[in-house]
């Protein structure tokens, strides 16, 4: 009778499957630690289904696009340090504008929009004083001069050849709620000297004499007194809180002429 011994590996086959799974363990522990640790390729945005979010750099403000010199120029600071030049300077793109008014080409489309802004919003406005050439503003400073004293004349109008009127790129507005405020300090209260310092950035056009800046700009406040400069420019002065032109561009100002 055959007696059945247990079964018994053949050693040689234990050997040669300790080692295949010795090697297995070593393959699954190098993919792992080493696919894992792979820098991921960026996806290709030509073939990628993923929306690409693109973020470009803020361009900077260009400060020297403009001259502030030029009287012909946008940006041109006039100033009791900075009178025109030549003194006599006359535009020469001057158009009969708004209600028969003189004044740039330039602004005549802003100045129509600012118009019709004001009254789809309820603000009545009117245009009272835009252009004045050399001979217009010295008339009008002799006789305030004549009327107040040379020293408070200076602190309300500028002498001839020193006046943004003479450029051709500022306007005095009126309004018709409070009469007796136009051209006074109390204009800056009523309906139109709020709707302006809030609106006429839009349209480019910045409030140029305001309170608290006197020492800067020379004059004292002038809720009226609009300077076109474009709009890029009005709604960074806006942006960064800066009043004036003379801070922005670093130029010099004040209350005594050159
Ligand atoms: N009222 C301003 C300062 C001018 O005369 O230009
Ligand atoms: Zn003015």
């Amino acid at each position: 009778m055959k007696i059945s011994r247990p079964h018994r590996l053949n050693p040689l086959i234990m050997i040669t499957v300790i080692i295949a799974v010795i090697l297995a363990a070593g393959v699954v522990w190098w993919l792992l630690k080493f696919q894992t640790a792979a820098p991921k390729k960026a996806p290709d945005p030509q073939v990628s289904s993923e929306p690409q979010t693109v973020v470009s750099p803020q361009p900077s403000f260009d400060k020297k696009l403009y001259s502030t010199i030029d009287p012909t120029s946008l940006w041109v600071i006039v100033n009791k340090q900075h009178p025109l030049t030549p003194i006599d300077f006359t535009p020469a793109d001057i158009i009969t504008g708004l209600d028969g008014y003189a004044y740039s080409q330039r602004i005549d489309t802003y100045l129509r929009a600012l118009f019709k802004k004001a009254e789809t919003d309820g603000i009545a406005i009117s245009l009272t004083s835009a252009f004045r050439p050399f001979s217009g503003q010295q008339t009008l400073y002799r006789n305030y001069a004549a009327q107040y004293g040379q020293a408070t004349a200076d602190t309300i109008s500028a002498r001839a050849g020193y006046s943004e009127h003479q450029t051709g790129l500022t306007v005095d507005i009126s309004g018709s709620s409070q009469p007796t405020c136009n051209f006074n300090p109390c204009f800056v209260d009523t309906a139109e000297g709020k709707w302006l310092a809030l609106n006429a950035r839009e349209f480019g056009f910045i409030v140029r004499y305001t309170a608290g800046n006197e020492d800067i700009t020379g004059y004292n406040p002038e809720a009226w007194h609009l300077r076109y400069v474009g709009t890029e420019l009005a709604s960074i002065l806006a942006k960064e809180k800066i009043d004036t032109l003379e801070e922005f561009f670093n130029v010099k100002g004040g209350k005594v002429y050159k």
